[in-house]
């Protein structure tokens, strides 16, 4: 919760971002704080059953998807999802593996794993987008 807070600082609209671990390994709870630090107080559900969740917080938008049951391809198309990927929002996707080459490329991907204690996150940024967060990351996060 406290990562995903101070991440939310480094992030804007049109990021997308892949968070890759294992069933329990903390997408969710991140997704919850970086929710928090971008002001949104309210209750912050997992998407596995719907998705997505959806989040507006003044202009900007977030989209939390989660692909874990992702099984029909079309689906992806019908329900609309290519256009949620824009210039006025974040998306956060839980198991993109699962959505095949469908995605656009990640700008950046947190990679999970659980540690006796806690979890562990690296961050790799895909895009220069990406690169230029993370710069910003290690400007301000000290
Ligand atoms: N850094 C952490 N340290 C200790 N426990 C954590 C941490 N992050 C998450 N947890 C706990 O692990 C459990 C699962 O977390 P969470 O739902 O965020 O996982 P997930 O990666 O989204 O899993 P899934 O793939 O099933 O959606 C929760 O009980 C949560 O409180
Ligand atoms: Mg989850």
């Amino acid at each position: 919760m406290a990562f995903g807070k101070k991440l939310a600082a480094c992030l804007h609209a049109g990021l997308t971002i892949f968070l890759i671990g294992n069933l329990g390994a903390g997408k969710t709870t991140l997704t919850r704080g970086i929710l928090h630090g971008l002001g949104y107080q309210q209750l912050v559900k997992s998407p596995t059953y719907n998705l997505v969740e959806i989040y507006k917080i003044s202009r900007l938008y977030l989209y939390h998807f989660d692909f874990y049951r992702f099984n029909d391809y079309l689906e992806w198309e019908e329900a609309g999802f290519r256009d949620y990927f824009n210039s006025d929002s974040i998306c956060l996707i839980e198991w993109p593996e699962k959505a095949g080459n469908l995605l656009p490329i990640a700008d950046l991907q947190l990679a999970f794993n659980i540690l006796e204690t806690g979890r562990s996150i690296q961050i790799q940024a895909g895009t220069e987008t990406g690169k230029q967060c993370l710069e910003h990351w290690k400007n301000t996060s000290n």
